[in-house]
């Protein structure tokens, strides 16, 4: 039986709950509980966001941590119509882009090292994949970062690594230089509806005691299509007419789909022709 809120969002999330933690007082339980509850947000409140706001999230997020100190991580804020429009146009699919109340862009920077190597006349030593990885991180963590800023602040939002797909494009349309690349959007905005929890993996497929262990995965998979049907079916399969219609339609389906065809199969080429060298 959940004794709490953090139990109710465990619960929500995994379909079980999980052993008491003693070491825990109410008032941090209660704080976990609103990570352990968090959703994304597609749809806002017609209620702008101040530039005042917007600007005390990206400065709180930017608490991040960052890997070397390096801070190879920035934020794109959109407030230009005309930009934000055309940021839009790239990823039709995705309307939020356009309507929400802010728009942000996180983006991998590998070009302040480099530039700051040339101002303290030092030899950039490290052009090779581990530096792409290391802005890519830091874009990520940054990202969530964001997400849980906007979200403590009772903000809703909704990441949007899609307009990835059109990774030239939106470096044009934000001026990014070389080095600099988009690692996802953030549409941001006073949520138009409560939402909800979005089932996990079960634990035991993603939480590894000592050592990895994946030898129950299909039992696992199969558990959490079920569990996760229970409370979160698909309106719709994906890609019908390739794949025509199953009755066992879940997320294990839905994922495979989805991979099953080829996207971002130039990113490589845009990162390369960005600058890094990806060996
Ligand atoms: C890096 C990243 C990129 C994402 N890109 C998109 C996107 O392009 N479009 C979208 O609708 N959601 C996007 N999402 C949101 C995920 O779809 C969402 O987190 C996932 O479905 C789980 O739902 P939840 O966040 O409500 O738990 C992205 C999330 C992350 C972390």
């Amino acid at each position: 039986m959940p004794q709490d809120d953090l139990d109710e969002a465990l619960e929500a999330r995994f379909g079980r709950t999980l052993p008491a933690a003693d070491d825990l007082d109410a008032a941090a339980r209660a704080r976990l509980a609103e990570i352990a509850a968090r959703r994304s947000h597609r749809a806002f409140a017609e209620r702008a966001l101040s530039p005042g706001l917007v600007r005390l999230l990206v400065a709180t997020a930017l608490a991040a941590p960052s890997k070397s100190d390096l801070q190879q991580a920035d934020v794109v804020i959109v407030e230009d119509r005309a930009r934000r429009d055309a940021l839009a146009d790239l990823v039709p699919t995705m309307p939020w882009v356009r309507t929400a109340p802010a728009f942000l862009v996180v983006c991998g920077n590998g070009r302040r090292i480099r530039r700051i190597g040339e101002m303290r006349d030092h030899p950039f030593a490290n052009d090779h994949l581990d530096a792409f990885f290391n802005a890519a991180v830091d874009g990520g963590i940054l990202l969530a970062f964001l997400v849980r800023a906007a979200e403590a602040a009772g903000l809703g939002c909704c990441p949007v690594s899609v307009l990835r797909n059109r990774a030239e494009e939106t470096s044009a349309v934000l001026a990014l230089p070389d080095l600099v690349f988009p690692v996802a959007g953030l549409a941001l905005g006073w949520p138009a509806a409560e939402g909800a929890i979005s089932p996990r993996l079960d634990l035991d497929t993603v939480m590894h005691p000592d050592r990895f262990d994946d030898a129950a995965l299909e039992a696992e998979i199969a558990a959490y299509d079920r569990r996760r049907h229970a409370v979160q079916p698909y309106r719709r399969q994906r890609r019908t007419d390739i794949f025509g219609e199953v009755g066992d339609y879940g997320w294990s389906e839905e994922k495979a789909r989805h991979y099953a065809l080829s996207e971002r199969a130039d990113f490589g080429a845009y990162v390369r022709a960005r600058g890094f060298r990806l060996d």
